[in-house]
């Protein structure tokens, strides 16, 4: 096994320009898939809403879920960071809130960092955290906890549509999550031209999710990586393999077998 990847890793990763990987799990069996793979950090994300629990937005999901299925990953990781998402209301309203939802998702997860959506309105959080050594990951651009204020699941920083966060602001969100201490901050649907400024101006990794080839590391939902949703995956994702299809023929496969008398053979009965 190669060394464990722990938050300081991830900056010296950048500052020795190697590319960082991340994917969401939410399970053991894929948590252990990638750890063994040799991915650099897992994430628990509350796109475990959308993409397992069948969800419209990831909005309902709850703490109790995330620690429920960060355990899971935890039992199965080895090497990779893991870092859980902390749901939408569990840190918006106020500081002591988010400090006992980390803890939680630290303690009884057993999660390595959190992870919070938003820019400088969120700062003062998030120095709260880092100052007692809660690592904390940043999330700004397409903030999906956000899809009311939006309208949607859109592009950010691209032109001046109501909704749609301007590039300014979103330059100054990074700064601020960097000042307030986050070790690493995710850059979600913006332009490649902007997450390159965004990735030159501060210290600290970014993590691109349909933000370009400039970013310090890339990260995927894993249902769009293997081919696994059920709706269609969003434009900047790429699949990797087709397990939805792969499955739907298994079980079809199984179906038929079982109709027409094929299994069990004598190979998976027992005799006297
Ligand atoms: O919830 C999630 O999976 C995320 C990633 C898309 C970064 O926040």
């Amino acid at each position: 096994m190669r060394d464990k990847v722990r938050v300081p890793d991830l900056l010296r990763m950048k500052a020795e320009r190697r590319r960082i990987t991340m994917l969401t799990a939410y399970d053991y069996p894929f948590a252990r898939i990638f750890d063994t793979a040799g991915v650099d950090a897992l994430l628990i994300g509350d796109s475990v809403g959308m993409a397992v629990q069948g969800q419209q937005s990831t909005l309902p999901v709850t703490v109790e879920q995330i620690i429920y299925h960060t355990q899971m990953v935890a039992r199965a990781r080895r090497r990779a960071l893991v870092i859980a998402d902390m749901p939408f209301l569990s840190y918006q309203a106020s500081q002591e809130q988010a400090l006992l939802n980390a803890g939680r998702l630290i303690k009884e997860g057993g999660a390595e960092a959190v992870k919070l959506e938003g820019g400088a309105a969120i700062a003062p959080t998030v120095r709260r955290l880092t100052e007692i050594d809660v690592p904390v990951m940043g999330h700004i651009g397409l903030t999906p906890q956000s899809v009311h204020r939006m309208g949607g699941f859109r592009v950010q920083g691209r032109g001046g549509a109501p909704g749609v966060r301007p590039r300014e602001l979103l330059l100054k969100d990074a700064i601020a999550l960097e000042e307030a201490g986050v070790f690493a901050i995710v850059l979600e649907a913006i332009p490649a031209q902007l997450a390159a400024e965004i990735t030159a101006q501060v210290r600290v990794p970014t993590i691109g999710i349909g933000a370009g080839l400039a970013c310090d590391g890339q990260v995927l939902v894993m249902h769009d990586l293997l081919g696994l949703g059920a709706c269609e995956p969003p434009r900047f994702a790429k699949r990797y393999a087709a397990l939805w299809q792969d499955a739907s023929e298994a079980a079809s496969r199984y179906l038929t077998d079982v109709r027409e008398g094929r299994f069990p053979g004598p190979e998976h009965s027992y005799q006297e």
